[in-house]
């Protein structure tokens, strides 16, 4: 295999291999698993009792640790925080990436230790100073986080850097620079879709989808009731009417009710993948297809997540995605809309920009937005999303560690790790309380920022919002899971830059806190 490409403690990451056994002994393969090319290999044994060993950092280098006989602990550190992998016996490894201050430590006795390596011995490719790879990967200015632990810390590991240097160095810096494209076409192509429109942010796309499809007054627009502000303020401003729909135990919409709501009115289904799971699109695409309705697919917290093998953002007729800094790909602020029509795709740009002729650039027949993404914006999507599958790969690693600390906690509700054949993509781990716990979700929030630990309130339901009751919407709905879920559920910190130090910290203070209840 060809090194891998990451760096830092986000690339490093627990290996499992295959063993054989059988009447004459067992046979620990290491053949398909190793996430390099080998080039060499060394053994540490006769360890003393309670010795540290490594304390230095490989600048280009992988190495994979693993015990024949015996285990240890790999704690690897940067910018980012500490990261502690345990491994015990001759079936599982600890990739070490590039970037990382390696410390070894608690050698169980008679420990020996293969260590595979990517590159041959170089001592001018190793630092052995401490304050020297603080310096060298900026450790020594970055924030710490040890104390306070953030609910989202986004990462960079590729070439974000060089990219947006790029920008400043050929002045390449509004949204005419050659990024924004590359990143359309990068992400078009990665949900395999024909045509993709970079904007200012995840609400702006949906701004956008819901007016370049023509929706406007005497339309309905079936959504969830469950979700976030954005999905209805240009559905609401256009004066067409929302049409909300509760959520189910997904906490997405619950597809059995669209079809009772629909009228001769209705004119699109806006649908939102949220938290752990996209939308049961199967039924949904149906009834659009049946009754001739817009399909809008908000993608934002899935980007990445597969539902029947197709890529979220691949549904809509027009699909809708964020790049705030808690998405799995992040621009600091960014959003795309995505289609396979190319008048739509018409429609869309020009609205991004503010509707400029023809017949000339500045007679206008139409009202758009200025909402246009810079070249530097895009810069970092670009670097992002060439490592998109390793930071959703990195956050179902988060998603299972939780849900094995907060395993048997009374009053806790945790995620599946699927459902179904769909995979569980962990964009935030939500937590919903049970009914029998005598608190709401805003106490036990509270009690966890107590202890220097951020989390998030779940989305407050669409038939709840003042401003939509005022403007007369949304009138005598009930909908009782969705109330449920904005009442009792949170999430906890669940960034890429979170350590696995720092998981069990979270969930060991949740632990405290349910059952001193
Ligand atoms: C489901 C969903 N849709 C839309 C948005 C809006 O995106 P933005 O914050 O980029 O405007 C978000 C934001 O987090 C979201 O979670």
């Amino acid at each position: 295999m060809a090194p891998d490409g990451s760096s830092g403690v986000a690339g490093c990451s627990i290996v499992h291999n295959r063993s054989f056994s059988d009447p004459r002994g067992s046979l620990s393969a290491w053949d398909d698993v190793v996430p390099f090319s080998m080039t060499r290999v060394n053994f540490v044994y006769d360890v003393p009792e309670n010795s540290v060993r490594g304390l230095h950092a490989h600048k280009l280098i992988h190495e994979l640790c693993v015990c024949p006989v015996g285990g240890l602990t790999v704690t690897v550190e940067d910018a980012s925080g500490k990261r502690d992998m345990t491994i015990s016996g001759p079936n599982e490894a600890a990739h070490i990436c590039p970037g990382t201050w390696i410390t070894l430590h608690h050698f169980q006795p008679g420990t020996v230790m293969l260590i595979m390596c990517s590159g041959v011995f170089d001592p001018k490719e190793i630092i052995r100073n401490r304050d020297a790879f603080d310096e060298f990967y900026g450790v020594a200015g970055a924030p710490k986080l040890a104390d306070f632990i953030p609910v989202n810390t986004p990462i960079f590991l590729g070439d974000e850097r060089k990219f947006l240097l790029d920008c400043i160095d050929t002045g390449w810096i509004s949204s005419e620079g050659s990024y924004v494209k590359r990143f359309e076409e990068d992400m078009a192509a990665y949900v395999g879709r024909k045509h993709a429109v970079a904007v200012a942010n995840g609400t702006a796309a949906i701004d956008i989808a819901v007016d370049a499809l023509g929706i406007g007054p005497g339309d309905e627009v079936i959504m969830p009731t469950f979700t976030i502000i954005s999905c209805v303020v240009q559905i609401a401003r256009s004066g067409a009417t929302p049409v909300v729909v509760d959520a189910d135990a997904s906490m997405n919409m619950d597809v059995s009710k669209i079809e009772g709501l629909i009228t001769p009115k209705t004119k699109a289904i806006l649908v939102v993948h949220l938290y752990h799971f996209a939308a049961d699109m199967v039924p949904i695409l149906d009834l659009a297809k049946r009754h001739n309705l817009y399909v809008i697919e908000d993608a934002a917290e899935m980007i990445g997540q597969t539902y029947n093998g197709n890529k979220c953002g691949s549904f809509g007729t027009v699909s809708t995605m964020s790049f705030y800094p808690n998405k799995h790909v992040t621009t600091g602020e960014g959003g795309m809309v995505l289609t396979d029509d190319p008048q739509l795709y018409e429609r869309i740009a020009a609205r991004r920009n503010l509707c400029f002729g023809p017949p000339r650039r500045f007679v206008h027949s139409e009202f758009g937005w200025n909402y246009r993404l810079t070249n530097m914006q895009a810069a970092l999507g670009c670097a992002q999303l060439a490592y998109l599958d390793k930071s959703i790969a990195r956050k179902r690693e988060i998603g299972r560690l939780y849900t094995q600390l907060l395993h048997g906690v009374k009053g806790l509700h945790l995620p599946p790790d699927a459902l179904g054949d769909e995979r569980n993509i962990y964009w935030v781990y939500g937590i919903v309380l049970d009914e029998s716990v005598g608190v709401e979700a805003e106490v036990i929030q509270k009690k966890l920022g107590e202890k220097n630990i951020g989390t998030r309130p779940f989305f407050w339901c669409m038939h709840e919002q003042p401003v939509l009751l005022a403007m007369g919407h949304c009138k005598n709905v009930s909908c009782p899971v969705g109330e449920n879920l904005a009442r009792r559920g949170f999430y906890v910190p669940s960034g890429l830059a979170l350590t696995d130090a720092q998981i069990q910290r979270v969930a060991m203070e949740l632990r405290t806190i349910m059952e001193a209840l």
